[in-house]
């Protein structure tokens, strides 16, 4: 068994002996390999002949070549449902530090700038409550994200793969029309690589907030840094199109609260994701099914 890191929690002793180490070379024995933010391609797969499982410490497994593990007959697993409530209550803090100026406000005190809070610099930020906040891929971790937003009184709408008849349902064009704040949570597959389009954030209204604790690359990034260079929109970026890059433009914009993709980053649901790759590589080893397999 083979792991690119070390994961968090206690489960992970249950495995007994892991070898920690990069696949950088030919490995016949390896049957299990555990990832976390890896690439797992045809060269990886060269590498492992006997490989039978791809364990992704993640609920994204788009840096996984799901189809060039199937055509091996090598099975691969996520971490789906554990890290709901962690990565929505990143999503609404950095809705919350954006729209309420909470990044600014702490420099501000920190370079001594108190005393300018009531006078020239008020800090003046918007209210969460009353404003609409746009969901894009209302699956497990945008339900949570909506459950957070009705808690403080947002509206909510949102879009999602497969059209739907409920109300609050709409085109992402509308959505992004409508919403004070956008929120992404879809998976990052070809279908929804650069769907925030140049054309499609062009739709976002003056003032508007993107939120995106997903995937960096379903946002035209490029599109992005205009936006929030010109200041007509504000973001809350937790990923971004080539990690661990983030584009220098950013950096000094106030209108922008960045983060080095810690969405699902808390000490229980990190070991609860440890949990469920466990699980699964003791499945295996035991002949049984897998329990979250992609
Ligand atoms: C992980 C994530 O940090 O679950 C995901 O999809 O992006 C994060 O929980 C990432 O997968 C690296 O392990």
């Amino acid at each position: 068994m083979l792991a690119t890191k070390r994961l968090p929690g206690d489960a992970w002793l249950e495995l007994g002996d892991v070898e920690i180490a990069p696949v950088d070379g030919r490995r016949d024995e390896v049957e299990v390999l555990i990832v976390a933010g890896d690439v797992v391609d045809d060269a990886v797969l060269d590498r492992l002949p006997s490989l039978r499982l791809v364990a992704n410490y993640g609920v994204g497994y788009d840096k996984v070549d799901v189809e060039a593990c199937r055509a091996r007959g090598v099975a691969v697993t996520n971490t789906p449902g554990v890290l709901d409530a962690a990565t929505a209550d990143l999503a609404i803090a950095l809705l919350l530090a954006v729209r309420r100026r909470v990044v600014e406000g702490d420099s501000a005190v920190r370079a001594g700038g108190f005393g300018g809070a009531w006078s020239e610099t008020p800090f003046l930020g918007r209210d969460l409550a009353g404003a609409t906040l746009g969901i894009v891929g209302l699956g497990r971790i945008g339900s949570a994200v909506r459950q957070r937003a009705l808690a403080f009184d947002m509206r909510v709408v949102f879009t999602r793969s497969a059209a739907s008849e409920d109300e609050c349902y709409r085109s992402l064009d509308d959505l992004l029309r409508e919403a004070d704040a956008v929120s992404v949570h879809a998976p990052l597959t070809p279908e929804t690589r650069g769907l925030l389009s140049r054309e499609r954030l062009a739709l976002l209204r003056d003032g508007a907030t993107l939120v995106n604790t997903a995937r960096g690359p379903i946002v035209d990034e490029d599109a992005l840094v205009a936006e929030l260079v010109s200041g007509r929109i504000s973001a809350g970026l937790d990923v971004f199109t080539h990690e661990p890059h983030v584009p220098e433009a950013l950096w000094a914009l106030p209108n922008v609260v960045l983060t080095p993709h810690i969405g699902s980053a808390t000490v229980e649901t990190r070991a609860a994701m440890t949990r469920v790759v466990v699980d699964n590589v003791l499945a295996l080893g035991r002949g049984e099914a897998l329990l979250t397999p992609v």
